[in-house]
């Protein structure tokens, strides 16, 4: 047992000098492993002939050992020491590779390998160092908006999961935000006490100007892994960036030039800033009080003296304000005389069409819908200047704005009575007319003397302007007086002529004498010529 005991006191003694002479130094041998992976350790030992076991051990902060694998080379055992961080964890290999599984943060410590003669102890450390890859950061608390000239917070980026330390950096549109352009970010780490991992937060405190709209804002984690330094972007966050309003601009709804009496105008009011400005005043013509209301103010059924000029300007800020003119545009017509006119034939009649208006207009007339040359006036009046007369104007500019007024003009006349008599060229007959002027149209009647009968064997003509006539044709046999009658509403005029009987009556009845005897001769010669040829043929029988 002597042997036994003085090698385990040698034992002992090479351990205690170990633990004193490898202390933790630069160009250690280090394992770099991922969170969650198996560690693998080799020893890094020549395994010497004469082993009798290995060991592995970790070191505490104070520098005392933690014994935790055990192999014996002669007996091929393997032994876990009871140490609840590493139940269950170890697996210790017959070349003295000692592997760790699901390293963990806690895992990164000095590991020794002990290889131990009977004579002498071999010793190896190794470092370990456990790396986690943060998961993706993400911009969170995001600010609803952010305003202008306003050192306000824009978001926190957060990075969770992570070890070692990582570094957290703000980019604006893909550019590293750099903390001397009014940029402030405060930094918080929080470790879980479980796992060692840990949650680093930047806020970001940002003054915004007009040049951040639409532009994107992105952070980024820069972390250490196994295989070095590495950089993981968060999504792109975009804010909406409030601005004063710097510009006030005023709509006239319909355009401007076409405003006319009647019409609604609705003044619209903008400003430029973001969000834009909800309420604005109003001025109103010669009024230095502005009406507030929101972004529209409606006038309805303007009239010309609503003409003149119109402003609106901030509520807050009154400086801020523009105008616009509004011209109304008007035409006014009036007809002089106007509606149903009647007058007498000959009379005089001045007709006026007067005309104001916003703009230049120009009067066009009609008469029973055609065009006039000129504008009518009556000096004697006709029966074909009665009509229906319209003054009509309009403004080319201004569409939908024209004005008509018209004229019913009726001449009226009492009947007027010209007769015509006309021989036929053979003397048979004779054409007598009446010719008739008048207005309303006179009922027209033919009387014949003698006999006094009423002619209904009339021809008459259309009645234009006031004028027409009515025609007989007779042949009479004794001379008689022709009377002809025209009426109307105003007056009964009677006018006749004196027709001679015809002249030639003797003449047509020589001529029927002629004829007769001519009729008479071939009958008598047709009955000479039967009788001769009946006799004849009796003769030839
Ligand atoms: C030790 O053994 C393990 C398997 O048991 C093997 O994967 C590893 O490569 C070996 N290491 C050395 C240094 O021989
Ligand atoms: C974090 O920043 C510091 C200082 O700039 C630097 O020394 C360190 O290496 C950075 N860490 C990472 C993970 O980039
Ligand atoms: C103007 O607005 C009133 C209601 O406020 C409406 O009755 C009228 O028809 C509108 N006039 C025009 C020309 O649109
Ligand atoms: C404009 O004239 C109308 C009558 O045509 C009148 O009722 C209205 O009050 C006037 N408006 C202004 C602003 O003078
Ligand atoms: C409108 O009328 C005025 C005079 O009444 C004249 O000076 C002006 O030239 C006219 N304008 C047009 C466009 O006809
Ligand atoms: C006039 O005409 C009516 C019917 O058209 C007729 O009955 C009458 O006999 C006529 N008179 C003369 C005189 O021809
Ligand atoms: C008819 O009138 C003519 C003159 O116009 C006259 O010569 C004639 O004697 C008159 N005949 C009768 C029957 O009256
Ligand atoms: C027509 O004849 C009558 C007599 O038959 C006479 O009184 C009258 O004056 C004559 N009229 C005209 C227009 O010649």
């Amino acid at each position: 047992m002597a042997p036994t005991a003085a090698h385990s006191c040698r034992l002992v003694v090479s351990l205690l000098i170990s633990a004193a002479v490898l202390r933790p130094g630069l160009g250690l041998y280090t394992v770099n492993s991922v969170y969650g992976d198996t560690i693998v350790m080799p020893c890094r030992l020549e395994v010497p002939q004469t082993l009798m076991f290995g060991k592995w051990k970790y070191e505490k902060p104070d520098g005392s050992p933690v014994f935790i694998a055990f192999r014996s080379s002669t007996r091929k055992n393997v032994q876990y020491d009871e140490v609840p961080e590493y139940k269950d964890r170890l697996s210790l290999s017959e070349n003295y590779t000692l592997s760790i599984s699901h390293a963990r943060i806690s895992d990164e410590k000095r590991f020794v390998c002990m290889l131990v003669t009977e004579d002498n102890v071999f010793e190896a450390p190794t470092v370990v160092k456990v790396f986690k890859q943060p998961l993706k950061p993400e911009i969170v608390n995001k600010a609803q908006f952010l305003e202008t000239e306003q050192l306000k917070k824009l978001g926190d980026c957060v990075s969770k999961d992570s070890y070692p330390d990582v570094n957290i950096t703000w980019y604006r549109n893909g550019r590293t935000l750099d903390p001397s352009e009014g940029v402030i970010t405060t930094l918080q780490r929080q470790v879980d006490p479980a796992t060692q991992l840990s949650t680093v937060t930047s806020s970001l405190v940002y003054k915004t100007t007009k040049n951040d709209i639409k532009i994107p804002f992105t952070c980024s984690v820069t972390y250490y892994g196994p295989s070095g330094q590495k950089t993981i972007h968060s999504d792109q966050a975009f804010f909406d960036i409030y601005y004063p309003t710097e510009k006030v601009t005023i709509q006239v709804l319909p355009p401007k030039n076409a405003i006319k009496e009647g019409d609604n105008i609705t003044l619209k009011c903008l400003g430029n800033g973001n969000p834009p400005p909800e309420e604005f005043l109003f001025y109103l013509p010669g009024q230095p009080e502005g009406i507030r209301s929101s972004n529209t103010y409606i006038l309805t059924d303007v009239r010309r003296n609503a003409t003149g000029d119109y402003k609106c300007s901030l509520t807050d800020e009154k400086s801020m304000i523009a105008s616009t003119t509004i011209t109304v545009h008007y035409l006014d017509l009036s007809l002089n005389p106007s509606g149903e006119v009647t007058k007498q034939i000959g009379d005089a009649l001045p007709v006026t069409c007067t005309i104001s208006s916003s703009r230049n207009a120009t009067v066009v007339w009609l008469k029973d819908n055609t065009k006039l040359r000129s504008r009518p006036s009556f000096s004697s009046l006709q029966y074909q200047d009665a009509g229906n007369y319209v003054c009509e104007t309009n403004l080319q500019e201004v569409e939908g704005l024209k004005k008509r007024e018209s004229l019913t003009l009726i001449v009226e006349g009492k009947p007027q009575i010209k007769m015509t008599k006309k021989t036929d060229p053979n003397g048979l007959s004779k054409t007598i007319t009446c010719h008739v002027e008048g207005f309303p149209k006179p009922a027209v009647q033919w009387t014949i003397t003698g006999s006094g009968s009423v002619i209904n064997q009339t021809e008459e003509s259309p009645y234009i302007n006031g004028r027409y006539y009515s025609k007989i044709i007779i042949s009479p046999e004794e001379n008689v007086t022709l009377t002809c009658t025209a009426e109307n509403q105003l007056e009964r005029t009677v006018n006749s002529l004196n027709v001679s009987a015809n002249e030639n009556k003797e003449k047509v009845n020589d001529q029927a004498k002629l004829i007769v005897g001519i009729v008479v001769g071939l009958l008598l010669a047709a009955l000479v010529a039967g009788v001769v040829y009946w006799l004849y043929m009796k003769k030839s029988k």
